[in-house]
């Protein structure tokens, strides 16, 4: 079985990721905890890029870099890992790619043909928060700005958009994390009842 975790920056995606694996181990399964971006060199040169990097980016580099980490992370773990039968959890995948590549501004069909070689997940969990909320959780961290609000509002209605198409579940995670929990567990049990 194959998750992924979505959502803004600041949703809560690590720490609801890390609780579900937890609870799946507790239960004897056998889970593999990932990430995107990577770990991996891709995924290192990204983080760097995206924390040092010029203010001029274009979204087509950031789609196709993405898309090559993501390629490495399909083939190397991701696959050989379910080909195991064991289940694995990410925190982001594909849909972060649709949401912000595609809240600046890119096609979604560009950015699904570049990501053909992908699985879809069995279960992709959007964990929705207002930017607001989420501003007030970062801005404490660091600085933030009203550029990288509006692209924000972008891509939560690009996630939301998602959900009403049927390819990702939202989850408001508004409420407190022990609520938040329980109900993903629920989806996860719904859904390893079927796969
Ligand atoms: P993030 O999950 O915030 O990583 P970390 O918490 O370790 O810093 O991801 C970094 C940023 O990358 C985040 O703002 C979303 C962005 N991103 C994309 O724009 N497209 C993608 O396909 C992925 C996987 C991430």
């Amino acid at each position: 079985m194959f998750i992924t975790f979505e959502g803004i920056d600041g949703s809560g995606k690590s720490t609801h990721a890390k609780m579900l694996c937890e609870e799946l181990r507790r239960r004897g399964l056998e889970v593999v905890e990932t990430k995107e971006p990577t770990p991996g060199r891709i995924g290192s040169f990204i983080r760097e890029n995206i924390e040092h990097g010029s203010k001029e980016r274009w979204m087509e580099v950031e789609a196709l870099l993405f898309a090559a980490d993501r390629f490495e992370h399909v083939k190397g773990l991701v696959e050989p890992s379910l080909k195991e039968g064991k289940i694995v959890v990410s925190d982001r995948y594909i849909h972060s790619s649709l949401a912000y590549q595609g809240g600046g501004g890119l096609e979604l069909d560009w950015i699904n043909t570049l990501n053909r070689f992908a699985p879809m997940p069995d279960l992709a969990i959007l964990l929705d928060v207002n930017v607001e909320t989420v501003f007030k959780r970062i801005s404490g961290r660091r600085k933030t700005n009203f550029e990288e609000r509006f692209y924000l509002e972008k891509v939560r209605e690009l996630y939301l958009k998602f959900v009403e198409e049927g390819g990702l579940v939202k989850i408001d995670a508004e409420r407190p994390l022990k609520e938040v929990h329980t109900e993903i567990l629920l989806k996860v049990e719904k859904v390893l009842k079927t796969v």
